[in-house]
């Protein structure tokens, strides 16, 4: 395993900005900022003998620090949405940051997503730290995470995550990488595996009622592989609330989804112990430039966020985020590849 560093340039506030890669001993790489301890590229083995980047992301801090669509970064400290932007812990009413209407979306105005991390190499793991203090966001407890990036020989890349605050306090963290198999273009013709039953329903502020729904007889039916695009456009309300597929799935099991592309003959498997996973296929994400200068088109993405169930604050039945002081929380997430 090989561990290299190179700076990736100043933030606005002119903190300096490191670019960390491991590589394995089959050439895949996975880089990762200090900013927002976010997957910058993953370059993975296709069927051509060479390497596609399966991540979606931009050559420049600048382009981060604008990112709109959260491109490859750790979400926290509750990623996703939280009703109304408030929730009642312990008897007391915190109000947070509305940055989604009227709800609250991925941590707030300035989440995990958009500071630095300190970063530390370990055989073959990124470990990534970061103490988010009482009050951030207006949330409550000083809380310590760990995000841990590891590589393997057999092309996985594992994220756990680890947290431990000093009073209770919601936590809920994801990675929210945009994958394209093929490094480009649209992901409509991918095909998709969820190991689900049921998805949250949606408001129109994609926000969970609370209710959840068979996926059976449905558009949200992955439980055989499609491709992305095949329902998509169905006549169906959940999907014209989400401007496509942009719902939790209430996993079965470990395994949560595969996806796969013919175009490089990409495979990736998603395995959690987490009970959900956010299905969002980019139908927010407006055409600009990525990488290399090349295009990010709309629906030019998979987000497969594995976390807790959204607004699980304010559903009842939903699994609580909640993390009691001097708990400690630890989960984990893998990203298995293949070529077939
Ligand atoms: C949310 C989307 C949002 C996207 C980018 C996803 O996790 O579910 O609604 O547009 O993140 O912000």
């Amino acid at each position: 395993m090989a561990v290299s560093s190179r700076p990736f340039g100043k933030t606005k506030a002119g903190e300096a900005v490191t670019a960390y890669t491991l590589t394995n001993k089959n050439r895949m790489a996975v880089t990762v900022l200090d900013y927002g301890a976010t997957v910058q590229a993953l370059l993975v083995p296709d069927d051509r003998n060479g390497l596609t980047d399966v991540a979606l992301g931009y050559d420049t801090i600048g382009e981060y620090e604008r990112n709109d669509g959260y491109l490859g970064a750790t979400i926290g400290r509750v990623g996703n949405r939280i009703g109304g932007a408030r929730f009642s812990l312990n008897g007391v009413e915190h109000a947070l940051a509305k940055n989604d209407g009227e709800n609250h979306l991925h941590g707030g105005v300035k989440g995990f997503d958009k500071v630095i991390w300190h970063i530390e190499a370990k055989d073959n793991a990124l470990v990534c730290s970061y103490l988010s203090p009482d009050g951030e966001e207006n949330y409550p407890g000083n809380l310590t995470v760990t995000v841990t990036f590891t590589l393997t020989d057999d092309n996985a890349l594992a994220i756990a995550y680890d947290a431990v605050s000093d009073k209770d306090t919601p936590v809920n963290l994801t990675n929210h990488t945009y994958f394209n198999l093929n490094g480009g273009g649209s992901v409509l013709g991918h095909e998709l595996q969820i190991f689900a039953e049921r998805f949250c329903e949606n408001d129109g502020g994609c926000l969970p009622t609370g209710k959840l729904l068979d996926v059976a007889g449905t558009p949200f039916d992955f439980r055989e592989s499609k491709t992305i695009g095949r329902d998509i456009e169905a006549d169906d309300e959940q999907l014209r609330r989400g401007g496509g597929y942009d719902h939790n799935y209430v996993l079965a099991g470990r395994k949560a989804a595969v996806l796969f592309s013919a175009g490089s003959g990409i495979e990736m498997t998603v395995e959690t112990d987490l009970p959900g996973m956010q299905f969002y296929a980019a139908g927010g994400l407006t055409d600009r430039t990525g990488k290399g200068g090349a295009p990010i088109v709309y629906r030019g993405a998979a987000c497969l966020e594995t976390q807790l169930f959204p607004n699980g604050m304010n559903c009842w039945g939903f699994p609580s985020p909640v993390l009691r002081a001097g708990q400690k929380m630890h989960t984990e997430t893998v990203f298995r590849f293949a070529v077939r």
